[in-house]
């Protein structure tokens, strides 16, 4: 069943979802005098479980400033709900496997890979994708620096750039190489990418 969670949300929250792979193992641990001590509302939280989710389960995703609402099945990635639900396809889907960055987006700032990230877990957490971003700053900078040749990396690689000036509008090459160490690029175009991040830093610093 989805819970109310104290902000007031609707849904599965991620601290439910934590919580839903821990009670398990606390339940048996719990001593009697600890139980004791456990409020009554929270003892009755326990004993009835972690909440199970099955079916068709709507939730609402923050995506680039817009509630979306959607029906998902709790499996569901997030890459799988913002490509093929709410026709978000900036993100790709590459190996769906967490290994190359394709599907990155960002999520409370933070770059994350949505294939391999539950689309349940994100509610209340704010998703940007490559549709917000500005195109005179980053995607231009690797339109100028020929910083692709296939592009099924670029998606990623943009977005992931995009996280890092976000926090370090002037980084250092060794700070991008870091920034940019979850994405791969099958074609080697990492001297354009590179390049890409640090002109994209510049033009940003120029516009502020
Ligand atoms: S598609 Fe997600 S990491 Fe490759
Ligand atoms: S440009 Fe082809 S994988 Fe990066």
């Amino acid at each position: 069943m989805p819970s109310q969670d104290p902000r007031g949300r609707s849904g599965p929250s991620r601290r439910d979802f934590l919580r839903g792979s821990g009670v398990a193992a606390a339940t048996a641990v719990l001593t009697a005098p600890a139980v004791d001590a456990l409020d009554e509302a929270r003892a009755a939280e326990l004993a009835q479980g972690p909440p199970v989710l099955s079916g068709d389960t709507t939730i609402t995703l923050q995506v680039n400033g817009q509630a979306r609402e959607v029906v998902v099945e709790p499996r569901s990635t997030l890459l799988d709900t913002l490509r093929n639900r709410l026709d978000v396809t900036g993100p790709k889907r590459v190996c769906d496997r967490g290994s190359c960055g394709a599907c990155t987006v960002i999520l409370d700032g933070d770059p994350i890979y949505a294939c391999t990230t539950l689309a349940v877990s994100c509610q209340g957490h704010a998703i940007e994708t490559l549709e917000s971003f500005d195109p005179e700053i980053v995607p231009a900078a690797f339109h100028r620096n020929d910083a692709l040749m296939c592009g099924y990396c670029t998606p990623g690689f943009v977005t992931a750039c995009k996280a890092l000036l976000d926090k370090n509008p002037n980084p250092t090459l060794e700070d991008v190489r870091r920034g940019l160490d979850g994405n791969i690029c099958r074609c080697g175009t990492y001297v354009g990418v590179l390049q890409a991040a640090l002109d994209a830093a510049k033009a940003l610093r120029k516009e502020a």
